[in-house]
């Protein structure tokens, strides 16, 4: 899926907005940080004010060209943490906020994060949750199974005990970690539930004809209300794990 750097910055923002409590899970004294999936900096950048040395990377050109345009003073490159290129460094903190969920091979992505980690090392992300944005998804897979298509989760959404053992199984150690609800309001008033959809979903939206398309999203926006209409806008069910992890040494 590609990123619209406008939208993600405007009507999306509260991507980055929402991870600024994550920032202050960092370590107090300044460190050398990765910040995986930057997007267009606006965390990395806040990371930097904290006093750390931070490089950003993210797979999205655009998204790079923007961080490198609105922070000229900060490191940021393309990279894709499944396949680093020695443009990769070794850090003291991998850093990530509403990433992880994006991608399918768990394993790897923290394989690499460890190798690219200094000795006690920290992980420290978060992304979405057991749960996350379930009324939205049961209703989108209503909607695809009614037209005869299979719902298909292409989002890894896990919980505190699953990923813990994964993290345990690529050795690290769990400080913290939680799970939490985190209502999120959309911007858009009437159209935000469907211009959410129309980012977050839209490969399998690009799976319709225009008419199913609008008659997914109306039947959504119809069945949702009552649960997700809040006042004047719509409020996702978002849910997120949250955590820091300290790499050790194999075998310890
Ligand atoms: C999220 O950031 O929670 C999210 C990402 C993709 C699809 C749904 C939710």
């Amino acid at each position: 899926m590609e990123w619209d750097v406008k939208k993600y910055n405007t009507t999306h923002d509260f991507i980055f907005k929402y991870g600024a409590g994550l920032l202050e899970l960092l370590p107090k004294e300044p460190k050398k940080v990765l910040d995986i999936g930057c997007g267009t900096g606006a965390l990395t950048k806040q990371i930097a004010e904290l006093g750390h040395k931070v490089t950003g990377i993210d797979q999205s050109l655009d998204m790079i060209n923007q961080a490198k345009e609105s922070y000229p003073d900060l490191n940021f490159f393309l990279e894709d943490i499944l396949n680093p290129t020695d443009q990769i460094e070794t850090y003291d903190v991998a850093f990530s906020n509403a990433v992880f969920h994006w991608i399918p091979n768990q394993d790897r992505l923290l394989k690499n994060i460890s190798e690219h980690l200094t000795a006690n090392g920290q992980l420290i992300c978060e992304f979405g949750a057991v749960g996350n944005v379930q009324a939205i998804r049961e209703a989108f897979g209503k909607e695809l199974n009614a037209l005869g298509f299979p719902f298909e989760e292409p989002f890894c959404f896990t919980s505190v005990s699953d990923y813990r053992n994964l993290l345990e199984k690529n050795h690290f150690e769990v400080v913290e970690m939680m799970e939490y609800d985190r209502p999120t309001p959309l911007k858009g008033g009437e159209c935000g539930l469907r211009e959410w959809m129309e980012q977050f979903y839209a490969d399998e939206l690009g799976e319709l004809t225009g008419g199913e398309k609008e008659t997914v999203l109306e039947h959504m926006e119809r069945d949702l209300k009552g649960k997700l209409w809040k006042e004047s806008q719509w409020e996702a069910d978002y849910r997120r794990l949250r955590m820091k992890a300290v790499k050790r040494y194999r075998g310890l």
